[in-house]
């Protein structure tokens, strides 16, 4: 059973992964936090916490809030900056076998092209994942993703800064994700990761407060996954060929395997890290279980294979 995908198959260094399951940023810190509970090697990628030019304290408490069908966060991209993540973090990706992706955020264009160039040359990191869509921080994250020219400016300063395969994370708050995807496919992005966080707002009626401290935050969770699949479906239409990441909602190996089936060709686990850290082995293995009942050979046989 062959269950490997190259997600950088126009970039020089490529990015082949063993599996298709991978973790999303935010959700499993730097991986080093959950090497203890279960064989992270095993994984398809690990996307680290977003990373900033400078350390971030993140937003006020309380800083998540449930609700029906997932979870509202405002972390606001607390992190140790990319020089510490340089020093700290990827001496120790260096020695593992599970390829790790940076998850960048900045507050102009130049800020990210500089991570980019800060991490070219650093063993440890196989690839950039540029979030231009938090929609936590006031000025940094989804205000470069929501219109096409100035996803695009971040993707073509990104990608002049390094040969290292590039991401861009798409946000799902705007009107056209198909245009906008397309602008940074042609400004160099190697994959699209679809979608970041939806905003949203819980209220306490005792207090009549929003019960985050940042007031809104992003929707993940199984509310998200009718909308990720959606946009994973309309990119793939519009971009054939170009490899697609679905992120949202998806618990189990059958969720996953509804984002395969939509156009992805590998998928991200959020939330779902959140109740059960071990939750992308059991996904993995699920996968293979569908494929070889369904006698696939290779997963990449189920990848766009929706009927209509
Ligand atoms: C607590 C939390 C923190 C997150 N932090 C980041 C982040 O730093 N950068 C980013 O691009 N996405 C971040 N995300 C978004 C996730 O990576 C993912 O795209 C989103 O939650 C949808 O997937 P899910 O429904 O499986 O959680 C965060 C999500 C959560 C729940």
């Amino acid at each position: 059973m062959n269950l490997s995908v190259q997600l950088a198959p126009k970039n020089s260094r490529g990015l082949l992964l063993a599996n298709p399951v991978m973790t999303a940023s935010g959700t499993f810190g730097y991986g080093t936090e959950y090497d203890h509970l279960f064989d992270i090697q095993g994984l398809g990628a690990i996307v680290c916490k977003g990373t900033t030019l400078e350390p971030r304290a993140g937003n006020p408490l309380p800083r998540i809030a449930e609700c029906p069908g997932g979870i509202l966060n405002a972390i606001g991209l607390q992190n140790i900056g990319v020089e510490a993540l340089i020093k700290e973090k990827a001496p120790i990706w260096a020695g593992w076998q599970v390829p790790v992706i940076v998850n960048v955020a900045g507050n102009t264009v130049d800020q990210y092209a500089l991570m980019a160039a800060k991490l070219d040359q650093v063993p440890g990191i196989s690839g950039l994942e540029v979030n231009i869509s938090c929609p936590n921080v006031k000025c940094g994250g989804v205000e470069f993703g929501t219109t096409a020219v100035s996803a695009a400016q971040v993707t073509a300063a990104v990608r002049k800064a390094t040969s290292l395969p590039v991401w861009v994370k798409l946000t799902p708050n705007t009107a056209d994700v198909v245009g906008i995807a397309r602008a940074v496919v042609e400004s160099g992005a190697d994959a699209l990761v679809l979608i970041n966080t939806l905003k949203g707002l819980v209220i306490d009626i005792k207090t009549r407060r929003p019960v985050l401290g940042n007031i809104t935050g992003g929707l993940s969770g199984p509310a998200l996954k009718p909308v990720a699949l959606r946009i994973v479906y309309e990119v793939a239409a519009s971009l054939p060929g170009v490899p697609l990441i679905g992120s949202g909602g998806i618990l189990t190996a059958e969720d996953a395997i509804e984002f395969f089936i939509a156009g992805a060709t590998a998928v991200q686990i959020g939330t779902a890290n959140l109740i059960d850290p071990a939750a992308p082995a059991r996904i993995i293995s699920g996968i293979s279980d569908y494929l070889s009942t369904q006698v696939f050979g290779d997963i990449r046989e189920l990848i766009g294979s929706l009927k209509k």
